[in-house]
């Protein structure tokens, strides 16, 4: 299989190169620069190298660099900004920073002749972001796009096979982005394009099968994609060999533990551990209001309760473990800034003691994944249904978590999304749920005086949940939503509709 090395500096879409090389059905990993020395990178047998970009200036001292043997290795490379200030530096150019000549957002760029532009309009808008900028080319360069403010948006030297653009083909907003990248991926670096998910399938069978033989293997069973997936590919694998727990904690959507189990039992009949831990949780929870403590009591009690679990089972010596691609990478073993650690990047072996773990879904972006399941028989309304956070309906219920607000935050949430179905919503809102605040009302019932909590539906729209806005739901379906819940549910006496947007709120409450 061809790869391409995608190597680290910083960058916030370097995520979005390696996704775009795989999107061309050539497999692309992410490594940090100062993570693989260049004969590992030799060893590799990479067919063509992509520097990213990144937040810092090359003229800095302390800035990401690299060795530039890199470049006598004779593999094709394209610097991406940062990545082709540094080709410009290492190489003997200068690069320059002035705020007069910096450039954000989409920018017309004009393109000389040049393999990597080939088959594409000359005069085209690309995606900018930049300051500092190659003020002189080293030798043996020549400049092959400019703008009206940058006279060297790209440059390459063509018998060395290195090229450098200021913009950032990876994203949308580059006219021809995703042809650019191909032309240096397939014609360039000669990559064959047959990285294909159902390789990726049978081969992890495959390699599992072999890897595994006799092994027992142990995995904590969410019910989200990532650890389902997880299940059907091993279950695949080593059959009766994989023991799947799942804990149930109670905060799950309604009936969705049950739903869960009677598919994974029937359908694809899984070696299944169901913990009943509601009460274990119920407590451990037990008047406790502060949002960050109830996560934190959450993600520790459900390692508690799985290593117990793990106790009682013999002979085990392998972990199973739901991470992906984008986890290993926010966990800051990338170059870019740590967003946040996940639990199941570390923390849990070791407490444990297994003598291995896997990861088969380390290499695999979420869309990626979605393929997977569906190649493995995951029904297709579970592949694409919304997120649901890992601490459950404990975010989406205000205050202290009693059994009384469990259960009218999922009925409430049962209703939602039968209305969402009932009118087509379900596609145009991203995730859609209702918080019980911790908030009474006086309300009037059948000539009598009520005093109940008030309810909040939340519906939002997005591509990637780092930003939101309130789903623009039709009156008559928040009014059938409100009738429903305040005539269904005992203790609702008002229903109102959460109209922000993220930011400067979160998605959940909590
Ligand atoms: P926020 O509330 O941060 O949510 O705007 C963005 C997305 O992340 C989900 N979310 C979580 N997912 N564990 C998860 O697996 C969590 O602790 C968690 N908190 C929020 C949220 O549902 C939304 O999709």
């Amino acid at each position: 299989m061809d790869k391409i090395l995608v190597l680290d500096f910083g960058g916030q879409y370097n995520q979005l190169i390696a996704r775009r090389v795989r999107l061309l059905n050539v497999y692309a990993e992410i490594i940090n620069f100062d993570d693989i020395s260049l004969d590992k990178i030799k060893e590799n047998g990479y067919k063509g190298i992509i520097f990213t970009g990144g937040p810092n200036s090359v003229n800095d001292p302390l800035s990401p660099k690299i060795s530039k043997d890199i470049f006598k290795l004779g593999i094709p490379i394209l610097g991406i900004c940062y990545g082709h200030q540094l080709i410009g530096f290492l190489l003997g150019g200068k690069i320059k920073s002035t705020v007069k000549n910096s450039e954000y957002g989409k920018i017309m760029v004009y393109k000389n002749e040049s393999p990597l532009f080939a088959g594409i309009k000359k005069d085209s808008i690309c995606w900018m972001s930049h300051k500092d900028y190659v003020d002189t080319i080293p030798d043996g360069f020549m400049v092959t796009a400019k703008t009206d403010n940058c006279s060297c948006a790209a440059m390459e030297n063509e018998k060395l096979k290195i090229y450098g653009v200021q913009f950032h083909p990876e994203v949308t907003h580059t006219e021809f982005g995703i042809d650019i990248l191909k032309n240096f991926v397939i014609s360039i670096c000669k990559c064959e394009p047959n990285w294909k998910m159902e390789n990726f399938t049978t081969s992890s069978i495959d390699k599992y099968k072999a890897e595994l033989k006799n092994q027992k293997v142990l995995l904590a069973l969410s019910f989200g994609l990532d650890s389902s997936v997880v299940a059907l590919l091993l279950n695949k694998a080593i059959g009766k060999n994989l023991t799947c727990v799942f804990v149930d904690h109670g905060l799950l959507r309604k009936d969705e533990g049950d739903i869960m189990e009677k598919l994974f039992r029937d359908k694809f009949d899984i070696n299944l551990i169901r913990v009943d831990a509601r009460k274990i949780f119920l407590e451990k929870l037990k008047g406790v209001t502060n949002p960050e403590e109830k996560r934190k009591i959450i993600g520790k009690e459900f390692i508690n309760v799985f290593i117990n679990e793990a106790k009682k089972l013999n002979g085990i010596d392998v972990l199973a473990q739901g991470t992906i691609y984008p986890d290993v990478i926010e966990s800051g073993k990338g170059s870019s800034a740590t967003i946040k650690s996940h639990h199941n990047v570390g923390g849990l072996p070791e407490k444990i003691g297994f003598k291995k773990i896997i990861e088969p879904l380390s290499s695999l972006f979420k869309d990626e994944v979605r393929k997977v399941g569906l190649e493995l028989g995951l029904p297709n309304e579970f592949v694409y249904r919304q997120p649901f956070p890992g601490p459950g309906l404990a975010v989406r219920i205000i205050g202290e978590i009693t059994e009384e607000k469990i259960k009218i935050a999922q009925d409430s949430d049962k209703i939602l999304r039968d209305t969402f179905i009932k009118y087509g919503l379900e596609k145009s809102a991203s995730q859609y749920f209702t918080v019980l605040t911790n908030t009474y009302s006086v309300g009037v019932m059948g000539d009598k005086r009520t005093y109940e909590y008030c309810l909040a539906i939340r519906s939002v729209t997005t591509d990637d949940f780092m930003t939101a806005t309130w789903t623009k739901i039709p009156y008559e379906v928040l009014e059938e939503i409100s009738s429903r819940i305040t005539n269904e549910i005992k203790g609702v006496n008002r229903v109102v509709y959460d109209i922000t947007s993220k930011p400067p709120s979160t998605v959940e409450w909590e």
